[in-house]
Protein backbone atom coordinates (compact mmCIF):
# COMPACT_ATOMS: atom_id res chain seq x y z
CA UNK A 1 0.00 0.00 0.00
CA UNK A 2 2.60 2.49 0.86
CA UNK A 3 4.19 1.98 -2.21
CA UNK A 4 0.92 2.83 -4.23
CA UNK A 5 0.46 6.21 -2.32
CA UNK A 6 3.97 7.18 -2.96
CA UNK A 7 3.49 6.02 -6.65
CA UNK A 8 0.09 8.05 -6.69
CA UNK A 9 2.15 11.33 -5.31
CA UNK A 10 4.52 11.15 -8.36
CA UNK A 11 2.29 10.43 -11.03
CA UNK A 12 0.34 13.77 -9.38
CA UNK A 13 3.34 15.40 -9.11
CA UNK A 14 4.60 14.55 -12.47
CA UNK A 15 0.94 16.33 -13.56
CA UNK A 16 1.61 19.52 -11.86
CA UNK A 17 5.01 20.12 -12.96
CA UNK A 18 5.00 18.72 -16.23
CA UNK A 19 1.71 20.77 -16.94
CA UNK A 20 3.54 23.83 -16.05
CA UNK A 21 6.73 23.30 -17.59
CA UNK A 22 4.96 22.11 -20.98
CA UNK A 23 2.54 25.11 -20.57
CA UNK A 24 6.18 27.41 -20.10
CA UNK A 25 7.96 25.43 -22.84
CA UNK A 26 6.12 24.23 -25.61
CA UNK A 27 2.81 25.75 -25.45
CA UNK A 28 3.62 29.23 -24.92
CA UNK A 29 6.20 30.02 -27.60
CA UNK A 30 3.47 29.02 -30.08
CA UNK A 31 0.57 30.08 -28.77
CA UNK A 32 1.64 33.60 -28.08
CA UNK A 33 1.76 33.90 -31.84
CA UNK A 34 -1.60 33.31 -32.61
CA UNK A 35 -4.12 36.23 -32.87
CA UNK A 36 -6.37 34.17 -29.91
CA UNK A 37 -3.64 33.46 -27.95
CA UNK A 38 -5.14 35.18 -24.64
CA UNK A 39 -8.24 33.10 -25.36
CA UNK A 40 -6.47 29.44 -25.66
CA UNK A 41 -4.64 29.95 -22.45
CA UNK A 42 -8.06 30.72 -20.90
CA UNK A 43 -9.31 27.90 -22.54
CA UNK A 44 -6.34 25.44 -22.14
CA UNK A 45 -5.67 26.94 -18.09
CA UNK A 46 -9.38 26.26 -17.69
CA UNK A 47 -8.92 22.68 -18.04
CA UNK A 48 -5.29 22.00 -16.59
CA UNK A 49 -6.77 24.37 -13.37
CA UNK A 50 -9.29 21.45 -12.49
CA UNK A 51 -7.37 18.35 -12.93
CA UNK A 52 -3.72 20.39 -11.84
CA UNK A 53 -4.82 22.41 -9.21
CA UNK A 54 -8.68 21.51 -8.09
CA UNK A 55 -8.09 17.38 -8.46
CA UNK A 56 -3.99 17.28 -8.28
CA UNK A 57 -3.18 19.74 -5.39
CA UNK A 58 -5.19 17.99 -2.52
CA UNK A 59 -4.14 14.62 -3.66
CA UNK A 60 -0.89 15.94 -3.13
CA UNK A 61 -1.60 16.75 0.06
CA UNK A 62 -3.11 13.54 1.28
CA UNK A 63 -0.63 11.50 -0.51
CA UNK A 64 2.10 13.37 0.87
CA UNK A 65 0.92 13.43 4.58
CA UNK A 66 0.38 9.51 4.08
CA UNK A 67 3.87 8.96 2.87
CA UNK A 68 5.29 10.93 5.56
CA UNK A 69 3.86 8.47 8.04
CA UNK A 70 4.68 5.63 5.93
CA UNK A 71 8.34 6.51 5.39
CA UNK A 72 9.06 7.92 9.57
CA UNK A 73 6.57 5.84 11.52
CA UNK A 74 5.98 8.83 13.51
CA UNK A 75 2.53 10.51 13.13
CA UNK A 76 1.76 13.50 11.01
CA UNK A 77 0.89 15.75 14.10
CA UNK A 78 4.08 14.88 16.19
CA UNK A 79 6.12 15.34 12.49
CA UNK A 80 4.90 19.11 12.57
CA UNK A 81 6.26 19.59 16.37
CA UNK A 82 9.73 17.69 16.23
CA UNK A 83 12.87 19.21 14.98
CA UNK A 84 14.67 15.95 13.08
CA UNK A 85 16.15 16.96 9.82
CA UNK A 86 13.20 15.00 7.98
CA UNK A 87 10.76 17.41 9.81
CA UNK A 88 12.25 20.63 9.05
CA UNK A 89 12.38 19.81 5.46
CA UNK A 90 8.93 18.30 5.10
CA UNK A 91 7.76 21.54 7.13
CA UNK A 92 9.51 23.72 4.55
CA UNK A 93 8.04 21.61 1.86
CA UNK A 94 4.68 22.54 3.21
CA UNK A 95 5.11 25.97 3.60
CA UNK A 96 6.07 26.20 -0.06
CA UNK A 97 2.83 23.98 -0.90
CA UNK A 98 1.20 26.65 0.91
CA UNK A 99 3.01 29.25 -1.38
CA UNK A 100 1.95 27.03 -4.24
CA UNK A 101 -2.08 26.54 -3.13
CA UNK A 102 -2.60 30.37 -2.92
CA UNK A 103 -0.90 31.38 -6.16
CA UNK A 104 -3.01 28.36 -8.29
CA UNK A 105 -6.24 29.28 -6.73
CA UNK A 106 -5.15 33.29 -7.42
CA UNK A 107 -3.58 32.62 -11.17
CA UNK A 108 -6.84 30.24 -11.89
CA UNK A 109 -9.89 31.84 -10.60
CA UNK A 110 -9.41 35.55 -10.37
CA UNK A 111 -6.11 36.31 -13.19
CA UNK A 112 -6.86 33.88 -15.57
CA UNK A 113 -10.36 34.33 -16.29
CA UNK A 114 -9.71 38.49 -16.29
CA UNK A 115 -6.59 38.10 -18.17
CA UNK A 116 -8.36 39.43 -21.81
CA UNK A 117 -9.02 42.51 -20.03
CA UNK A 118 -6.58 44.36 -20.07
CA UNK A 119 -2.09 44.08 -20.99
CA UNK A 120 -1.20 44.59 -17.23
CA UNK A 121 -3.69 41.61 -15.94
CA UNK A 122 -2.36 39.26 -18.80
CA UNK A 123 0.79 40.46 -17.54
CA UNK A 124 0.73 39.55 -13.91
CA UNK A 125 -1.03 36.23 -14.69
CA UNK A 126 1.98 35.33 -17.06
CA UNK A 127 4.55 36.73 -14.25
CA UNK A 128 2.31 34.18 -11.50
CA UNK A 129 2.20 31.30 -13.48
CA UNK A 130 6.14 31.45 -13.55
CA UNK A 131 6.42 32.26 -9.71
CA UNK A 132 4.66 29.12 -9.26
CA UNK A 133 7.10 27.11 -12.30
CA UNK A 134 9.65 27.98 -10.31
CA UNK A 135 8.13 27.44 -6.25
CA UNK A 136 7.13 23.60 -7.76
CA UNK A 137 11.00 23.12 -8.78
CA UNK A 138 11.67 24.17 -5.35
CA UNK A 139 9.65 21.47 -3.76
CA UNK A 140 11.05 19.03 -6.04
CA UNK A 141 14.44 19.81 -4.70
CA UNK A 142 12.82 19.79 -1.43
CA UNK A 143 11.71 16.52 -2.28
CA UNK A 144 14.86 14.96 -3.26
CA UNK A 145 16.32 16.15 0.10
CA UNK A 146 13.52 14.31 1.89
CA UNK A 147 15.05 11.12 0.18
CA UNK A 148 18.39 11.27 1.17
CA UNK A 149 17.40 11.99 4.93
CA UNK A 150 16.40 15.34 4.67
CA UNK A 151 19.87 17.12 6.35
C1 LIG B 1 3.24 20.57 -5.56
C2 LIG B 1 3.25 19.67 -4.60
C3 LIG B 1 4.24 18.52 -4.49
C4 LIG B 1 5.14 18.03 -5.39
C5 LIG B 1 5.43 18.53 -6.80
C6 LIG B 1 5.80 16.90 -4.76
C7 LIG B 1 6.77 16.11 -5.36
C8 LIG B 1 7.29 14.95 -4.83
C9 LIG B 1 8.15 14.02 -5.52
C10 LIG B 1 8.59 14.14 -6.97
C11 LIG B 1 8.45 13.04 -4.65
C12 LIG B 1 9.30 11.79 -4.95
C13 LIG B 1 10.71 11.94 -4.49
C14 LIG B 1 11.11 10.92 -3.48
O1 LIG B 1 10.51 9.87 -3.31
O2 LIG B 1 12.04 11.23 -2.80
C15 LIG B 1 7.82 13.33 -3.39
C16 LIG B 1 7.94 12.59 -2.25
C17 LIG B 1 7.40 12.95 -1.03
N1 LIG B 1 6.52 13.99 -0.79
FE1 LIG B 1 5.91 15.33 -2.12
N2 LIG B 1 5.30 16.76 -3.49
C18 LIG B 1 4.35 17.72 -3.29
C19 LIG B 1 3.61 17.92 -2.14
C20 LIG B 1 3.82 17.27 -0.94
C21 LIG B 1 3.15 17.56 0.30
C22 LIG B 1 2.07 18.63 0.47
C23 LIG B 1 3.67 16.72 1.25
C24 LIG B 1 3.32 16.62 2.70
C25 LIG B 1 2.12 16.79 3.20
C26 LIG B 1 4.66 15.89 0.60
C27 LIG B 1 5.40 14.89 1.19
C28 LIG B 1 6.25 14.01 0.57
C29 LIG B 1 6.99 12.95 1.23
C30 LIG B 1 7.00 12.65 2.71
C31 LIG B 1 7.70 12.28 0.22
C32 LIG B 1 8.63 11.07 0.40
C33 LIG B 1 10.05 11.60 0.57
C34 LIG B 1 11.03 10.51 0.92
O3 LIG B 1 11.49 9.82 0.01
O4 LIG B 1 11.34 10.39 2.11
N3 LIG B 1 4.72 16.25 -0.73
N4 LIG B 1 7.11 14.52 -3.52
Amino acid sequence: MKEFILFIHIVFASLWIGGMLFMAIVLSPYVKKLPLSTKIFQEVGKRYSIVGTVIGLPVLFITGALNAVNITGIDFFSLMKSNLGYAIILKEKLFFFLLTVILAVFHDFYLGPRANLSKKIKFITRIVGVINLIIGLIIIFLAVKLRFGGE
